[in-house]
């Protein structure tokens, strides 16, 4: 089994869409796939409303979701942890205990350009159209991911 963990800040928006179509790419026997937030701002809430819709246009259900903080035990539970942006790296990595925990953390962007480090902006505040955005660059980082974990 394969663990692959998406955190942003606040597992309402872009965590939760990179949970739902990670998970629609790869088998569930081999993957097990969840998302969390760096902050507890909306512990045991589902999905951002903007998020469920962008997703079910795109024909996943993610509604069942329901958001909760990351913790330091998750380095533990996880084989890859994936930030969505350079400030969740950061507070991520703060938790961190030793070197083998630093390595699992990537940042999610990386994987479709290596090593430029770039973040998925953070719809929350934004316009619809930012969703749609954010739905568009996580379906082809996690189909990079699918791809490569896959063989
Ligand atoms: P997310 O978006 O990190 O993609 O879930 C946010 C959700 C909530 C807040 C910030 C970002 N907030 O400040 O409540």
């Amino acid at each position: 089994m394969t663990r692959i963990l998406m955190v942003c800040l606040g597992n309402i928006c872009r965590s939760p869409l990179a949970e739902g179509i990670l998970k629609s790419k790869v088998s569930k026997d081999s993957f097990f796939i969840d998302s969390a937030g760096t902050a507890g701002y909306h512990i045991g809430n589902p999905p951002d409303i903007r998020s469920i819709a962008v997703a079910k246009k795109h024909g996943l259900t993610i509604s069942n979701q329901k958001s909760r903080q990351f913790t330091k035990k998750d380095f533990d539970s996880f084989d890859f942890i994936y930030a969505m942006d350079t400030s969740n790296l950061k507070s991520i990595l703060a938790l961190s205990r030793d070197e083998n925990d630093k390595k699992k953390v990537k940042l999610i962007l990386n994987e479709i350009t290596p090593n430029e480090d770039l973040s998925v902006p953070d719809p929350y505040y934004g316009g619809d159209n930012g969703f749609e955005n954010v739905y568009k660059m996580l379906d082809e980082a996690c189909q990079r991911i699918a791809n490569k974990l896959k063989r």
